[in-house]
């Protein structure tokens, strides 16, 4: 084929002739192939042409305008960007005080991603007693032993936090967000064996009038077992029901199960929610102050607030560390009309996960040929997981197809588990193919820029996908590819619903 016409009227019909032939043949292969050619010279409509600028982190904060957040609606920040308010930032303006540490984030993501593998082959058909990892609660209380340090059956931590307010009078705390576990806790005083470093003082619920413990002949005591994967401990001397959690990376957090007043704004109250008051807390939650579990058991934020909040919750994650995002409890805040649903489904009995039916991945315009029975393992999406794993025989051709849109850029060294690179320190501007994942429903979603790549830095700016070990282990859509998307999880309906554009 010749290359571009010099008449840009005969190149457009000869792209509407290309397209006509597209489906009408495309079941033939090298026809396909052919046209795919043909297809990446239509740069616009199937590529992102973004300023690297703005794929890189800003040293600076970029608030919303005030005003735009919702009522009700919490600050969403990056655990590492120059939002944070967890670190202490120095005066000077280079950029480089808000250095992310990538190597650190993509190890983690890598326990989390086999954490939850083993949580669901846990759980799928046969299910094991597994004694041989259940945490001595007391012991750990005690102080003297220390967890076995174990791949547990949950989950390591995520990279955005929520700032919410425990107790009466109320105090501020940081808590990393989780669609991925149940359990809410915070450390708190007096720490009985030992708290990590965090920004905000320590909760002390001997100075708030409206916390209680639960007692451990309650039936909420006994719901900690399947939430947490550890049965409880109780108190000797005033049977408080005490409750153990492990993630996958050997952090854990044991304490008091307890109820107080937790304040998600100045018009929403939750009294008596049930959470965890940690005296023995380890592990990599940054300088937060613990845990939101946003998941699907009854222990869960959800499922506690039900009444409340019907079961629906909706968030948006940032396009890059330097902006925040929201994260909403209840219908009222989205605006439906523009939001694409797709059913909810079950990836394993009374798991946390909030599975999805995924059917396919386009790429620059083109459908991948991977058939819809490629993610017959199931798929989860994720708030904690960084990196969207897919089955190889997904991802190869996304892989290939991608090397493809973005060969006029110089390869650059694989970083992790991410194996193909750019360095695109030369260019104003990217051209970056677009990709639409599908879902059942005929739900395509279309990601941002910011939800393809991965950037370490500009002359390292990686494919932000990767491959699972083999295809019997499930596909997890990442926070990467999240981004800029209103995400609403419509638990009570069924569904979870995607619209793009939903913050910046
Ligand atoms: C909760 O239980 C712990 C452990 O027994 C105890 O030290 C604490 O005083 C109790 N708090 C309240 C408010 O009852």
């Amino acid at each position: 084929m010749a290359s571009s016409p010099s008449n840009p009227l005969l190149f457009a019909f000869l792209s509407l002739v290309f397209f006509f032939f597209f489906f009408v043949f495309s079941e033939n292969k090298s026809f396909v192939s052919a046209i795919r050619e043909e297809v990446s010279e239509l740069q616009f409509t199937h590529h992102h042409h973004v300023p690297l600028t703005s794929l890189l982190p800003s040293s600076s904060c970029n608030s919303p305008p005030l005003g735009s957040i919702r009522k009700g609606s919490l600050q969403v920040v990056h655990k590492h960007g120059p939002c944070s308010t967890l670190k202490h930032h120095t005066s000077s303006s280079s950029s480089s005080s808000f250095i992310i540490p990538h190597s650190e984030i993509l190890k983690q993501d890598e326990a989390r991603v086999s954490s939850i593998h083993s949580t669901l082959s846990k759980s799928h058909g046969h299910h094991h007693h597994h004694h041989d990892e259940e945490v001595d609660i007391s012991k750990g209380l005690g102080g003297q032993d220390k967890l076995p340090a174990k791949s547990g059956s949950l989950l390591g931590t995520g990279n955005y936090f929520v700032t919410v307010a425990l107790g009466s009078p109320k105090r501020e705390l940081s808590l990393i967000f989780d669609t991925g576990s149940d359990l809410t806790w915070t450390q708190c005083r007096p720490c009985a064996s030992s708290c990590y470093s965090q920004k905000e003082p320590i909760f002390d619920p001997s100075l708030s009038s409206s916390y209680s413990n639960i007692s451990c002949s309650s039936s909420q005591c006994s719901q900690l077992s399947s939430s947490t994967g550890n049965d409880p401990a109780c108190s000797k001397s005033t049977r408080a029901c005490i409750y153990g959690i492990q993630y996958g990376d050997s952090s854990f957090s044991i304490g008091y199960f307890a109820k107080e007043k937790l304040t998600i704004s100045s018009t929403d109250v939750v009294e008596d929610f049930l959470f965890g008051c940690g005296q023995n807390n380890q592990g990599l939650f940054g300088s937060t102050a613990g845990l939101l579990g946003l998941g699907r058991r009854p222990i869960s934020f959800v499922e506690q607030t039900a009444h409340k909040y019907n079961k629906v919750f909706s968030y948006c994650l940032p396009s890059r560390a330097s902006a925040v995002g929201y994260l909403t409890f209840g219908g009222g805040g989205y605006s439906s009309g523009n939001v694409k649903f797709t059913p909810l489904s079950s990836i394993s009995q009374g798991s946390s996960f909030y599975g999805l039916d995924f059917t396919g991945i386009s790429i620059a315009g083109v459908k991948l040929p991977v058939s819809a029975s490629t993610f017959s393992s199931g798929t989860i999406i994720d708030s904690g997981t960084v990196i969207t794993r897919l089955p190889p025989a997904a991802y190869g051709p996304l892989r290939d197809a991608f090397r493809k849109g973005m060969s006029k850029y110089p390869k650059a060294a694989p970083v992790s588990i991410l194996d193909t690179c750019y360095d695109l320190s030369k260019y104003k501007i990217v051209a970056v193919p677009k990709v639409t994942l599908s879902f059942a429903g005929g739900v395509n979603v279309e990601l941002d820029a910011r939800g393809i790549l991965y950037v370490v830095r500009e002359t390292q700016v990686c494919l932000a996908f990767s491959p699972n070990r083999d295809s019997s282990i499930a596909t997890i859509i990442g926070n990467v590819q999240q981004k800029t998307l209103e995400i609403v999880y419509d638990v009570g309906a069924g569904k979870v619903g995607f619209r793009p554009g939903g913050c910046i």
